[in-house]
């Protein structure tokens, strides 16, 4: 009998990657997507566990699931991906509507539990593991211009505020053959951009191919339009990866280069292996091996023992930098890691104030950056319809900034050359250029 499956998706594009690898195994198994939860025979949450907040959200999710299952017993409900591990404990005493319980590298038996759960029994596998790649599984794709491949799991780093090396374990990568593999099915399958996935996914190894190689390798995919990859760690952003973007027209000029914290002693504390000289040194190259490179970034203010002279660091590191754009956030206290033990944590007042200070000056350098780029004509890929205006395109430019521009004759997945004409602030507005 056919059975229908809702599922909800927290969290980083890696768990975006999953939960499409997820549902090409529902449907293997007879499973098909709905839009109602309170219909569907299996709901799941693909959750994450970076920040409280993002824990939160979940939490109240599932105070929902509970709901539609007192209405509807027989409804299986599952738990999935970096909550699991923190979810177990609590399941048994709090949550007995919770049927199954499966963490990343879990997901291939997720068939197998389901029949299984028919029995009536929690299932509950949280098991780390060395190798799985989930190579030889193809994901259910949908909306057809970017398409996520995931190159490697997992996170060695450890730096000190993080959660995700022990939610997604030891760092391994998945063999170059199956990457390309996937590339090539998801570019006969229509998708003109790739993006390539990985909590460090410069930190790329298999055999004797590092990132830089793997880059060219997907780049000689015929059709391939456009290649992206995040994200990448500092520490190993080199020479070898910045000369390969430059000379390579489909990899695009953008980077998400997340500094985190702009003050030497914080780092260090952070674990983050780099200093803002280095940091510095490495924007500096990048500029100069591809001048017009937009590079995003992260941030994290009050982390435990952040001074405000540390914290103004981090502003003169933005300062100098000019991200095009920035993630900002608060620093979170997260179980297992070793920031949580530290003793100097920062007030919530402190960490507000300083957040709203950073995101005000980051909203100038945006604006400023974005600025710059009035007169210039940027080759955009046409991704959607704008939300304003149904007679306008919204698409990217190459250094990922967003443009919404008059569709004229132009269709989705074209890339177009557009003058940029103006700026709201966050995205851009042109109009495709003829005869260029
Ligand atoms: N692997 C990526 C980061 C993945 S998590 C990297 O190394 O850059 C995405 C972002 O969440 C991080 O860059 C960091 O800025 C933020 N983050 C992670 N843990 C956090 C915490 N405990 N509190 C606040 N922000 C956090
Ligand atoms: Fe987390 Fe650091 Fe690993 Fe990124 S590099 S996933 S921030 S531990
Ligand atoms: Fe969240 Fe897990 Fe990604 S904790 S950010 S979903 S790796």
């Amino acid at each position: 009998m056919n059975k229908s499956y809702y599922l909800e998706t927290y969290g980083c594009q890696m768990n975006v990657a999953d939960s499409e690898l997820i549902e090409g195994m529902l449907s293997q198994e007879g499973y098909t997507p709905i839009r109602e939860m309170s219909k569907a025979d299996a709901i799941f949450v693909n959750t994450c566990a970076i920040r409280e907040h993002a824990e939160g959200k979940v939490h109240s999710r599932l105070g929902l699931f509970n709901k539609v299952k007192r209405d509807n017993p027989g409804v299986i409900i599952g738990v999935l991906g970096c909550m699991a591990q923190n979810l177990k404990d609590e399941l048994l005493v709090n949550k007995p509507y919770v049927d199954i319980i499966l963490g990343p590298d879990a997901y291939r038996k997720l068939p197998d539990y389901l029949r299984r759960n028919e029995k009536k029994n929690h299932i509950v596998d949280t098991k780390l593991s060395r190798f799985e790649v989930y190579d030889d599984l193809f994901p259910s794709r949908k909306q057809g211009i970017n398409a996520w491949v995931s190159i490697m799991r997992g996170c060695d780093k450890f730096c000190t505020f993080c959660i995700v090396p022990f939610t997604r374990g030891r760092e391994r990568s998945r063999g170059i053959d199956s990457i390309i593999a996937e590339v090539s099915q998801a570019v006969s399958d229509g998708f003109v951009e790739i993006t390539l996935l990985g909590q460090n996914v410069n930190s790329y190894q298999y055999d004797s191919v590092g990132f830089p190689k793997l880059l060219e390798a997907v780049a000689a995919v015929e059709g391939v339009h456009r290649i992206r990859y995040t994200s990448p760690h500092p520490q190993d952003v080199t020479e070898e990866l910045l000369d390969v973007m430059a000379s390579h027209e489909s990899i695009c000029n953008s980077i998400h280069f997340p500094l985190q914290s702009g003050s030497d002693r914080i780092l260090k504390r952070m674990n983050r292996t780099y200093t803002k000289e280095h940091f510095n040194h490495q924007v500096d190259m990048m500029r100069e091996k591809i001048p017009h490179i937009g590079i995003s970034t992260d941030i994290i203010v009050g982390f435990p023992g952040e001074t405000e002279t540390d914290f103004q660091d981090t502003l003169d590191v933005a300062s100098q930098v000019q991200f095009d754009s920035a993630f900002t956030f608060k620093y979170s206290a997260r179980p297992y890691t070793k920031a949580v033990e530290y003793e100097d944590q920062i007030s919530e007042e402190e960490k507000q104030d300083r957040l709203e200070r950073l995101i005000l000056l980051q909203r100038e350098h945006t604006l400023e950056k974005n600025k710059k780029t009035i007169g210039s004509i940027q080759s955009v890929l046409i991704e959607k319809e704008s939300k304003k205006s149904t007679s306008q395109w919204a698409g990217r430019t190459d250094s990922n900034k967003w443009v919404i521009f008059p569709k004229e004759n132009a269709a989705i997945k074209e890339t177009v050359p557009v003058q940029i004409l103006n700026t709201s602030g966050i995205s851009l507005q042109g109009k495709i250029v003829h005869n260029h």
